[in-house]
């Protein structure tokens, strides 16, 4: 099975998809954590995506694309959360592709829904130890408005198969109301 978490920045995709591949023995694929890593390896691509992270704009689709399809033909057959990605239509538009050229298909969309001011809550607590250079407030507020410009409109791509949660609440309540709505 497959499935893609989205949501604005802080709502809770990477609590809750660590949680859900535990549980369903699931490959976790963070596309944020990923370019993390690639920035700490120096590679080029970190290089690359290095700017566009620290300023909270999004790397070019054509980068996650690559490192999408790279990743996900090396692991086809495992079943995987994405989160994170897609994060624009033409990332929604190329992951088509890939999963029509692997023979896969897409199982739930779950999208988690958290009102904006929470969410600054949340970040701006969270950039007290976690060492992004990314979570600041001025960055935080960038991020939450390239995610309405670009990544909000995905709502309307997934539309027939989008599971909305209410993500405010404990942890434990977000993910009991995600496991309500798939099983
Ligand atoms: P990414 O790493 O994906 O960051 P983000 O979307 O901004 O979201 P966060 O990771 O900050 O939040 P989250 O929703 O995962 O919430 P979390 O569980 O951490 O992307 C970073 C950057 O990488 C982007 O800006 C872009 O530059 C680049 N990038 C990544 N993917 C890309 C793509 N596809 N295309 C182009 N560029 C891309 O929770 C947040 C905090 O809240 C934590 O402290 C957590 O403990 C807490 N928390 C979680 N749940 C709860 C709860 N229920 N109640 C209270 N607190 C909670
Ligand atoms: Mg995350």
């Amino acid at each position: 099975m497959n499935f893609l978490i989205m949501g604005p920045p802080g709502a809770g995709k990477g609590t809750q998809a660590k949680i859900l591949a535990e549980k369903y023995n699931f490959m976790h694929l963070s596309t944020g954590d990923m370019l993390r890593h690639e920035i700490d390896n120096k590679s080029e691509i970190g290089l690359k995506a290095k700017n566009y992270m620290n300023q909270g704009f999004l790397v070019p689709d054509d980068v996650l694309l690559s490192i999408m399809e790279n990743t996900l033909t090396s692991l086809k057959g495992i079943g995987i959360i994405l989160d994170g990605f897609p994060r624009t239509i033409p990332q929604a538009e190329g992951l088509e592709e890939i999963f029509q050229k692997l023979d896969l298909q897409i199982d739930y969309v779950i999208n988690v829904h958290v009102d904006k001011d929470i969410l600054i809550n949340r970040l701006t607590n969270r950039a007290k130890n976690s060492g992004r250079s990314d979570d600041t407030k001025e960055i935080i507020i960038n991020r939450q408005k390239v995610y309405s410009e670009l990544t909000e409109p995905l709502i309307q791509f997934y539309k027939d198969q989008l599971l909305t949660i209410n993500g405010d609440g404990t942890v434990e309540e977000v993910t009991q109301r995600i496991l309500e709505k798939i099983q």
